[in-house]
């Protein structure tokens, strides 16, 4: 089974903690565009949901496939959110923005009483960090942000290369926020507290992609079945 094959799966597990009249965050990237299209099925069939994205690119496959969308202002509170995720570890941390929609993705999950994570098992890591972090910044003052991107990952005893993320045609990626990403190559992160708590308090620094304490499950899709990680319930 390839690799987009055991994602589907996991939207497909996650797919059955939905019942009527949830209100639900819709991830993105690849493996919760599954879960988006499994939902727009059930929806069509019948099933009532109300529904809040966390990209602008989610917003349109919902809408697509007639999926009831709201807003976090209509609708504050959320019962389950579905997403992907780059990195997760056993005690349920994560690193997200590959996809460059960690802001939204974050308040979305922040609203919502469960957020489950679906991914293909290569995303179970033992220590996070391989996969770069991505640091959402202002704009403004970027090389000073840089620099202080940079102090605060030394302060915490890490260190890497940081990029500020670019399209295909080498322009500047612009989030659905306006803003830029930095992507800080770390290798490891061997204090992900630690490390949250000193790109918070950057001023140029709006978010980052370490999510934790905020998944309470995860669905990881392997070769030889599902692996839960947390409580579905
Ligand atoms: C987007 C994200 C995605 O959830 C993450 O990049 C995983 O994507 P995929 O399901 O395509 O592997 O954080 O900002």
């Amino acid at each position: 089974m390839n690799s987009d094959e055991l994602k589907k799966r996991a939207a497909a597990r996650a797919l059955e903690l939905v019942t009527p009249g949830m209100r639900l965050g819709l991830g993105t990237g690849s493996t919760a565009k599954h879960f988006v299209d499994l939902l727009g099925a059930r929806v069509a069939a019948g099933l009532d949901v109300i529904c809040v994205s966390t990209s602008q690119v989610t917003e349109a496959q919902a809408r697509a496939l007639a999926i009831p969308m709201s807003t976090l202002d209509e609708t504050p509170e959320l019962d389950l959110t579905i997403d992907g995720a780059d990195e997760v570890d056993s005690q349920l941390r994560l690193i997200k923005g590959g996809g460059a929609a960690l802001l939204r993705e974050k308040i979305v999950a922040a609203a919502s009483s469960r957020m489950v994570v679906i991914a293909d098992d290569s995303k179970l890591v033992t220590q996070l960090g391989q996969f770069p972090l991505p640091i959402e910044v202002v704009p403004f003052g970027l090389e000073a942000t840089r620099r202080a991107v940079i102090a605060a990952i030394t302060a915490v005893g890490a260190g890497g290369e940081i990029v500020l993320r670019r399209k295909p045609d080498g322009s500047v990626l612009v989030t659905d926020g306006g803003h830029y990403i930095f992507d800080a190559h770390l290798g490891t992160i061997t204090r992900p507290e630690a490390l949250s708590a000193a790109l918070a308090a950057i001023p140029g620094v709006v978010e980052h992609g370490l999510f934790l304490g905020l998944a309470t499950a995860a669905i990881l899709a392997g070769g030889g079945g599902l692996t839960i990680l947390g409580t579905l319930e």
